[in-house]
C-alpha cells in the first residue's frame, strides 16, 4: 500500500498568522500543506493569491500543494508555481483543454494533479492520469471548509485507484473534504494515500500534533 500522507488545508488558520501558521503544521509532522485557492468564480469563496503563499514559502521546508478552484487555471499557473507550489491541481471542470493546462504545469517545473468535484465522472480524467502525480477525488462540494464528508464518493477513490494500479501508474490518490476521526478510515480503506483535512485537525482539543497523529494512524 502506498505510504499515508496527511496534509493539511490552511483554510481554518488565522490569515493573520499565515507564517506562523505553517510552521505550527510544520511542526505538527504534517507532510505538506495544501492551499485551497478560489476565485469567488468556479467556487463561490475567495482566498489565496499567488503573493499570499510566496510569503510563507520561506518560513517552512515542507511541500505546497496549490488546488486551483478557479474558472480559468491557465492564467494562474505560472504565478503559482513561482510562488514555491511543488504541486498544482487544476480542477477537471475548470478548463476545456485539461490536457494542455497538466501538461503545462509539468512544463514550469511543478508536479500536476487534477481534481474532481463530487458530480463529475472518473472518465472525465482517463487520458489524462500519465499526465500526474496525484488525483484528488473531493469528498465535499468545493468552496468551504467545515462540510459534512460525502462517503459515496468512496467507490470513486476505490475506481480511480484500481484505473491506476491496472495501468501500473505510480500516482497518487487524495481525498479532500470532511475528512477526520470518523471518516478517514473509509476513504484511506477505498484507496486514499493523501489525506487533506482542516477543520478536523483545528478543532482537536489536544492540539494540532496529536491531530495529526491520530488522523494519520486511522488511516493506517
Ligand atoms: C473545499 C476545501 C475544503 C478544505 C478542507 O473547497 O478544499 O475541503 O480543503 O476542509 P475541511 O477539512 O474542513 O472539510
Amino acid at each position: 500500500p502506498r505510504p499515508i500522507s496527511i496534509v493539511p488545508s490552511v483554510l481554518p488558520a488565522d490569515f493573520s498568522r499565515l507564517g506562523e501558521e505553517c510552521r505550527a503544521l510544520e511542526d505538527a509532522g504534517v507532510d505538506r500543506i495544501q492551499w485551497d485557492v478560489m476565485d469567488g468564480c468556479f467556487v463561490p469563496n475567495l482566498t489565496f493569491g499567488p503573493d499570499v503563499i510566496a510569503s510563507c514559502r520561506s518560513h517552512v521546508s515542507v511541500p505546497f500543494e496549490a488546488q486551483l478552484m478557479v474558472a480559468d487555471p491557465d492564467l494562474l499557473l505560472e504565478g503559482y508555481v513561482d510562488a514555491g507550489c511543488d504541486v498544482v491541481i487544476a480542477h477537471a471542470e475548470s478548463t476545456i483543454h485539461l490536457h494542455r493546462t497538466l501538461t503545462k504545469i509539468t512544463d514550469l517545473g511543478a508536479r500536476a494533479g487534477v481534481a474532481l468535484n463530487p458530480a463529475t465522472p472518473v472518465s472525465a480524467v482517463e487520458h489524462v492520469l500519465d499526465l500526474v502525480d496525484m488525483v484528488l477525488v473531493m469528498t465535499v462540494n468545493p468552496g468551504f471548509g467545515g462540510q459534512a464528508y460525502i462517503p459515496t464518493m468512496e467507490p470513486k477513490v476505490a475506481e480511480v485507484r484500481a484505473l491506476l494500479d491496472q495501468r501500473g501508474l505510480d500516482v497518487d490518490v487524495e481525498v479532500d473534504g470532511g475528512v477526520g476521526p470518523d471518516t478517514v478510515a473509509g476513504a484511506a480503506a477505498a484507496g486514499a494515500n493523501l489525506i487533506v483535512a482542516g477543520s478536523a485537525l483545528y478543532r482537536d482539543p489536544e492540539g494540532l500534533a496529536h491531530a495529526v497523529a491520530d488522523i494519520r494512524s486511522r488511516a493506517e
